[in-house]
């Protein structure tokens, strides 16, 4: 049975390599007031792509715990973000998670801010009011290859090194021209740790996701996947596919920058892409010439991971809402000049991860309820969650 440790570096000087967290680092509101400190606020979540802002003042809000982010095309055709914040008693500015706007209005008493953040107008606030001092304040947004990230410091990590390294891997998909046509949000009541920790292991893709494991490799061990990994690697060249392995997550990140990772994986061999079949879905990506039986995964920070497929790429996001919820949101991309109806079916496109992530929402729900419970104790974690336990171990790092 548990008994709660007293205090946080107790809590983290009782953790034992190899398992999974102790409950406090679940439950503990000290845990997450720690967590939104060091790891939350200090990292970039992806936001989406540059195809949903298109005209100046196209907007897409960020929520991630107590903070929320207006991003937006600028007029100068830039990408500016704001805290979702009045500048005069606080109210949230803006109510709609994503639409097109001449001017954002505060919802309360009425003050009114152009695309650029700029205070324009207040009612009855008196001659000596100086409006310039009263814009949105500013929150840091970035982009990389065509993916929008919001960071909730003032000092967040570069994004360069990720820009740089993650240039041919993304090119080869042409993320920078690809368009979302489809984004589900998955309210998940459960901490962001049990999500992400979900996300990052296939020891339970063969019970949690029959679907899924039809198609995908990951279930197997290294040697097995290895194996069967064969027949895409001989396709790999033809079909316009360069072997890129990146990794410079968790423990391997660089200092003062975000994590990011890039790798392939294979398919069973009859498969072309991630649908009810593994039939393609939608046209080839970028310069990609046909299907070789694998994908890529990728990821950046914590938070953000996407798995392209020859044919389209699916986004995850996970968002803390506060210690025990917190939101997936699944974008699905295909080319920019892809047709729905002629190029692609959206129920199609969308099955299989959408089956898969309400499976992940009940197995990370039953999970949460037992890590609740007088009983729970961390447990071994197996030699296929070798990632969950780099990121359990990260997160401790992050605590210390
Ligand atoms: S709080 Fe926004 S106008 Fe008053
Ligand atoms: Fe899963």
């Amino acid at each position: 049975m548990n008994s709660e440790p007293r205090s946080i570096s107790e809590l983290i000087a009782g953790y034992k390599p190899g398992h999974s967290l102790g409950q406090s680092f679940y439950t503990d509101p000290g845990v997450y007031e720690l967590e939104v400190e060091r790891i939350i606020n200090r990292s970039w979540i992806l936001a989406g792509h540059v195809s949903q802002l298109i005209e100046p003042g196209d907007f897409r809000v960020l929520n991630v715990g107590r903070e929320s982010a207006i991003v937006v095309r600028s007029k100068d055709g830039g990408l500016k973000a704001f805290a979702n914040v009045c500048r005069h008693r606080g109210s949230v500015v803006c109510t709609e998670l994503e639409g097109r706007v001449d001017k954002f209005v505060c919802p309360y008493h009425g003050w009114m801010y152009d695309i650029d953040g700029k205070l324009v107008a207040a009612r009855s606030m008196g001659d000596g009011f100086d409006m310039s001092a009263h814009s949105l304040k500013t929150v840091s947004v970035g982009e990389i290859h065509g993916l929008i990230f919001v960071c909730f410091s003032d000092n967040p990590p570069s994004i360069d090194g990720a820009i740089k390294d993650m240039r041919e891997a993304m090119g080869m998909f042409d993320f920078e021209n690809l368009k979302v046509v489809a984004q589900k949000s998955y309210p998940i009541p459960a901490n962001w740790k049990l999500s992400i920790e979900n996300y990052q292991e296939c020891y339970h893709c063969a019970t949690a996701h029959p679907e899924y494991a039809k198609l995908h490799t990951m279930m197997l061990d290294h040697d097995k996947r290895e194996r069967v990994s064969r027949h895409m690697y001989e396709r790999m060249g033809s079909c316009g596919i360069k072997d890129i392995e990146i990794n410079c997550t968790a423990n391997n990140t660089r200092p003062g920058e975000i994590g990011f990772s890039y790798w392939r994986t294979a398919m069973f061999n009859k498969y072309k892409t991630g649908s009810k079949n593994g039939e393609a879905v939608a046209p080839l990506l970028g310069d990609i010439k046909d299907y070789d039986g694998g994908h890529a995964d990728l990821s950046f920070g914590a938070f953000s991971y996407l798995l392209a497929y020859n044919d389209h790429v699916v986004a995850y996001v996970f968002t803390p809402i506060d210690q025990g919820h917190t939101n997936c949101e699944v974008y699905w991309m295909v080319r920019g000049d892809a047709e729905e109806g002629q190029d692609y079916d959206l129920d199609e496109l969308t099955w299989l991860w959408d089956v898969t992530t309400e499976a992940d929402k009940k197995i990370i729900v039953n999970n949460s309820k037992g890590v609740h419970s007088k009983y729970y104790e961390p447990g071994p974690l197996s030699e296929m969650e070798d990632w969950a336990s780099n990121f359990i171990e990260w997160i401790v790092a992050q605590l210390k």
